[in-house]
């Protein structure tokens, strides 16, 4: 088991360069065996979410030559193996080689996928849009297996705007035959960046980043290069360290304009920030800050996955400030932990009510998912004293260099195995 140690309390200063995107990547993978070629992906980040996929390509006899600027991926020897729950069970996103392999030869048998405990997490949108294609879903033994004689274009409505329905029909739509119109799609950056992809291979999508994806299905898909786009989730977790303790700290290579409902609520807080084309520099808070409510929400709303760290933040506001987690229903772990810290926080039902400010002390705590240990880290830093962070395991899969990141700021931080 891995554990971060964090002494708090000091103020970080430079520039830290945001990464390839996480949901991108994970994404980015399984649909690259989908070429017929291969294809270059620059800037897939090295976290351990993205080596677990990269083993289930090995698994599926796909060629990948990875170095630090890309990933290069060859499908042309590859075969369509079952997926082990030993594979499938690591990540969520294992999922995404359903729509591939459904995709590319009409057949995808997996375990059931792994992932943060943060919900239930059902699968039934994607298996229904599969369904909708022409396909047949058996779940037998823990694994489900997909398969179709033909894949046919079909309307499809989403339910709830789910990021991975949306991308996991398009990877089976993309050679299907005829025009599949996906409704209620998801609208997130990450689904712009992979139908860009599919595109670069020769796919034919239209509309991805609005509630209507068009694909019309195409028989082959060539060669491409293609480059992920900057995590949003990892650039604002930087930010909000930068509000907490920068002085003033910049970060780096990112896309505002896809944080922005952080930037506009950090702005309405109180935290100087000057926004540039593809930078945040945070420099500094004023003396009279104030309170405010979040509601998590799709893109381009307040993500969920910045709630658990913005959390933090709120708890040095003066007065009440209020959470709602609107897409998880288990995304409240870290406030325990908080709360251990100093925290004054109460959860009720879905809403999380931070009375502050109130001051940190480092203490033992868990990262019990990604988010929730990235919160721990930007409390860690925050609180005077040590911080010891247990299952860090968990922030390594969203995370790329985290530690050094920290480091180079002037953070002290270090992660141990125990
Ligand atoms: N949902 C269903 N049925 C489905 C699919 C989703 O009911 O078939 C529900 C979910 O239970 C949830 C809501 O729809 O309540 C949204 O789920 P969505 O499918 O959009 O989430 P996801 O694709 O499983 C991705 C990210 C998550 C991020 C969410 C929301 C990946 C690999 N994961 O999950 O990221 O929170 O979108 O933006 O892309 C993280 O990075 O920490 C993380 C959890």
């Amino acid at each position: 088991m891995k554990m971060i140690e964090i002494e708090g309390g000091r103020k970080l200063r430079g520039s830290i360069r945001v990464g390839g995107a996480k949901n991108a990547s994970v994404a980015l993978i399984p649909a690259a065996i989908l070429t017929d070629e291969e294809a270059t992906i620059c800037n897939i980040p090295e976290i351990t979410d993205t080596d677990a996929l990269c083993d289930i390509l090995e698994l599926l006899h796909v060629k990948v030559n990875r170095s630090t600027e890309s990933v290069v991926i060859n499908p042309q020897e590859m075969i369509n193996t079952e997926i082990e729950e030993q594979y499938s069970k690591k990540l969520r996103a294992s999922y995404y080689f359903m729509g591939a392999l459904l995709g590319k030869y009409k057949k995808a048998v997996m375990h059931f996928p792994g992932g943060c405990s943060i919900g239930a997490r059902p699968i039934d949108l994607h298996l229904k849009g599969f369904e909708a294609l022409g396909a047949t879903v058996k779940n037998e033994d823990n694994k489900y297996i997909v398969e179709a004689k033909e894949l046919k274009g079909a309307n499809i409505y989403l339910d709830i705007a789910s990021v991975g329905a949306t991308i996991n029909i398009m990877l089976a739509a993309v050679k299907a035959e005829g025009t599949t119109i996906i409704d209620n799609a998801a609208k997130e950056p990450e689904i712009v960046n992979v139908a860009t992809f599919l595109n670069n291979m020769g796919a034919k999508i239209t509309g991805a980043g609005t509630s209507t994806i068009k694909i019309i299905g195409v028989e082959h898909l060539h060669k491409c290069f293609h480059e992920v786009i900057p995590d949003r989730i990892e650039a604002g977790t930087y930010i909000i360290i930068g509000a907490l303790c920068g002085e003033p700290l910049r970060v780096d290579n990112i896309i505002p304009e896809h944080i922005d409902s952080l930037l506009s609520k950090l702005e309405e807080i109180g935290v100087n920030i000057e926004i540039g084309p593809d930078f945040v520099e945070v420099l500094g808070m004023e003396e009279k800050l104030k309170p405010t409510n979040i509601k998590t929400a799709v893109y381009p709303g307040f993500p969920t996955d910045l709630q658990q760290p913005f959390t933090v933040l709120l708890t040095q506001l003066p007065g009440k400030s209020k959470v709602t987690e609107t897409i998880w229903e288990n995304r409240f772990m870290h406030i325990p932990y908080l709360k251990k810290l100093g925290a004054d926080i109460e959860v009720k039902n879905q809403t999380a009510t931070i009375i502050g400010p109130k001051k940190l002390i480092g203490d033992e705590v868990v990262a019990t998912d990604l988010r929730a240990g990235a919160a721990m880290v930007v409390a860690g830093l925050l609180a005077e004293g040590t911080t010891r962070i247990s299952n860090a395991e968990h922030i390594l899969r969203g995370y790329e260099q985290i530690v050094e990141k920290l480091q180079l700021v002037g953070a002290k931080i270090s992660i141990k195995e125990i």
